[in-house]
């Protein structure tokens, strides 16, 4: 099938590869021009596990080009819309870019077209933009397909999600634009993906109130964990132990420094904004705790470091391994370990931070810390070490190799992944989270 995809940040650009990795003839647009030629020239924009190789055989096919030019959108059937709705001033969702995707593509569609939202919008925007598009091209139709997938996992959470929705209008041209989909995804729907057909409201909502679900799982653990390390419990053990539980799962229960990212947080932020302005904001009151707890562990384990450090902090030497918001990410975007590693400067520790793909994005919205290139050279002389990502590469850390380093055997597991044990043997005072 011929596609367009509009958009090509984090999931436009994997959005448009895997497209062509199904068998479609992709062209994705931006307007960002750097961007566009890093793509055409197979280079990835960020660390995404998968989205390198999948690019340069979507590449090498013929089946898969880059432009600025929205005009070369012209001859698609299905045309999806992959650009970001970030927080506004007041929490709200930014829908400024959303609504100029729209506009610029509008002039190229023809009739039988299908634009496809792919971006978190409030509900009601799909509509709205859906009336828009009729009003120029009656013969066009806007569907909305929300996506689910997570960084680090993007590329198998496109090809194979857990499970597609449509929300598409009532009536022929819906019934239509089910089938263009059924095309589009059709070796998803042959592994067997779920897939469920609503109308626009319901696939705008089913995106934020999953987002919505999964935080309050994490802040739900993370309230757990503050009651634990009042009482001297074990919140690790506690999940494990309700996790058995099938109705509640173990997964998305483990608690630390809480929820960061380009999703979550921002979605729970315009979700309430929303609701507010359908005047049912009563609703979604409960996510300004959600909110409330995933930041207040951000301030523990700070308030946590001045404890161990003797409260003055200036003089103090800081190792901070982990700055993305995520393992397999170099994602910064709200992330609780650069907020930490920062709010430690601030308080006038030198702070020395590595990530094994991060130090280069956190280093151009918080240049003021000193990044460094190893683990060894984060924890050389360190009076207190933080770990604050759980990448593979420090949940296997030898304990006695940063013993010998470090100038205070001291240690933050901000993710509760260390071996506790080992590093106890090694000599460490070991604080994770809620235990
Ligand atoms: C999320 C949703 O999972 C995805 O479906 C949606 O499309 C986009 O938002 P992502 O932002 O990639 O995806 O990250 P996710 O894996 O969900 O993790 C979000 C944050 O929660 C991370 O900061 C992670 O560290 C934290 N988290 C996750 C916890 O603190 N505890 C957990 O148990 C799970």
């Amino acid at each position: 099938m011929k596609i367009s995809v509009i958009g090509c940040g984090y999931l436009g650009a994997v959005h448009a590869a895997s497209m062509a990795k199904l068998g479609h003839d992709v062209v994705a647009v931006d307007v960002d021009p750097v961007r566009i030629e890093r793509l055409a020239a197979g280079d990835a924009p960020f660390f995404e596990p998968g989205l390198p190789e999948i690019l340069t055989e979507a590449l090498a096919s013929g089946r898969l080009r880059f432009t600025t030019d929205t005009a070369e959108v012209a001859g698609a059937r299905v045309h999806f819309l992959a650009v970001g709705t970030p927080q506004g001033p007041t929490g709200a969702a930014d829908v400024t870019y959303v609504d100029a995707a729209v506009a610029g593509l509008v002039p190229h569609l023809s009739d039988g077209d299908f634009v496809v939202g792919k971006s978190t919008v409030p509900v009601g925007t799909a509509a709205r933009l859906a009336a828009e598009v009729t009003a120029v091209v009656p013969g066009a139709t806007l569907v909305w397909n929300p996506e689910f997938l997570r960084e680090g996992f993007a590329v198998r959470d496109t090809i194979s999600p857990d499970r597609l929705v449509y929300g598409v209008p009532s009536g022929p041209a819906g019934q239509a634009a089910v089938a263009a989909l059924d095309e589009v995804y059709a070796a998803t729907l042959a592994d067997g993906t779920p897939r469920l057909v609503v109308d626009l409201a319901t696939a705008e909502l089913v995106k934020v109130s999953a987002n919505a679900f999964l935080a309050t799982k994490i802040s739900f653990i993370n309230a757990m964990a503050e009651i634990a390390e009042v009482v001297g419990a074990d919140v690790t053990a506690l999940a494990d132990a309700i996790g058995h539980d099938e109705r509640i799962g173990r997964k998305f229960l483990n608690a630390g420094l809480g929820f960061g990212g380009g999703c979550l947080p921002k979605d729970i932020r315009a979700f309430r904004a929303r609701a507010t302005e359908l005047g049912v904001g009563e609703s979604l009151d409960f996510l300004a705790d959600v909110d409330a707890i995933n930041l207040r562990r951000r301030a523990h384990v700070v308030t946590l470091a001045q404890e161990l450090l003797g409260d003055v902090l200036a003089g103090k030497r800081v190792g901070v391994l982990g700055l993305a918001f995520k393992p397999n990410s170099d994602d910064v975007r709200d992330s609780p370990a650069l907020d930490i590693a920062d709010r430690l400067r601030e308080l006038g520790a030198t702070v020395s931070a590595y990530d094994p793909q991060a130090n280069g994005t956190a280093a151009r919205v918080r240049p003021e810390l000193d990044y460094v290139g190893s683990v060894d050279a984060a924890v050389q002389d360190a009076d207190l070490v933080l770990v604050l990502t759980e990448w593979t590469e420090f949940r296997q850390l030898d304990p006695t190799a940063v013993a010998s380093l470090v100038r205070d055997r001291v240690v933050i597991d901000g993710r509760n992944v260390l071996d506790r044990d080992a590093w106890t043997a090694a000599g460490f005072t070991v604080r994770g989270m809620g235990r």
